[in-house]
């Protein structure tokens, strides 16, 4: 399958945010990523529901719903009314994972779950067979425009080996520090989906850098 785009609203402009989404939703974008931070699983408090749900309204693209929040069972089902379409948990916050997976398909969103830079993918071997995609957090999540963690094509190789030994249909998806330079070798590793902020909304033109990240070129 060709590769998917979910640009980082993180580091969108909240003052002009409806014109964000506009150009996300021009663009060639598949996805729009939302992520939400809680204080407390994360050094860092970014938005909350009102916002997911006003985005939700003017998007013409599946909202892609990243939780760093601990316990996030709590709040599922507030995030499917909000509007999220796929909706990813850490692996870290959760302690009964297959659980809360099973929860958020019966909630009618696709399920995802993402690991920290310090968790290995092998962690997840029994959970693909009931999720839809792994996020691979390429930074220590919390903040918009870090460095790539080089490490994570070593995880990207490992999870993609177990996918297609597994027979899964899964999606590795990854995010943070993701660019022009860095994404096509992250694509021939066996990325399905890119997240990607700083590199987009930060560039003079995030209409073009969806479109070369999109093509590749
Ligand atoms: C980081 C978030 C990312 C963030 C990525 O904790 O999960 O989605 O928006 O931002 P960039 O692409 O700027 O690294
Ligand atoms: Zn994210």
């Amino acid at each position: 399958m060709d590769h998917l785009v979910s640009p980082s609203l993180l580091a969108a402009d909240f003052g002009n945010l409806a014109r964000d989404v506009s150009l996300v939703n021009e663009s060639q974008a598949d996805w729009i990523h939302l992520d939400i931070m809680d204080g407390v699983f994360v050094p860092n408090i970014s938005f909350g529901f009102p916002v997911i749900e006003h985005v939700k309204k003017i998007a013409r693209k599946p909202l892609d719903v990243h939780l760093m929040i601990v316990d996030p069972d709590r709040y599922l089902s507030r995030f499917r009314d909000a509007g999220a379409d796929i909706l990813t948990v850490q692996y870290e916050a959760c302690i009964h994972l297959q659980r809360t997976v099973s929860e958020i398909h019966s909630l009618g969103m696709k399920a995802g779950v993402a690991v920290n830079p310090h968790t290995p993918v092998l962690l997840l071997k029994n959970t693909l067979p009931f999720i839809d995609m792994v996020l691979i957090m390429t930074v220590n999540p919390g903040f918009g425009g870090q460095s790539f963690i080089m490490e994570s094509y070593n995880k990207i190789t490992e999870l993609r080996k177990m996918i297609e030994e597994g027979g899964y249909k899964v999606l590795i998806e990854v995010d943070g520090g993701i660019d022009t330079t860095n994404s096509g070798k992250l694509i021939e590793t066996g990325v399905n989906v890119l997240v990607a902020g700083h590199s987009v909304f930060s560039s003079e033109n995030p209409m073009e850098t969806i479109k070369r990240l999109k093509d590749l070129k």
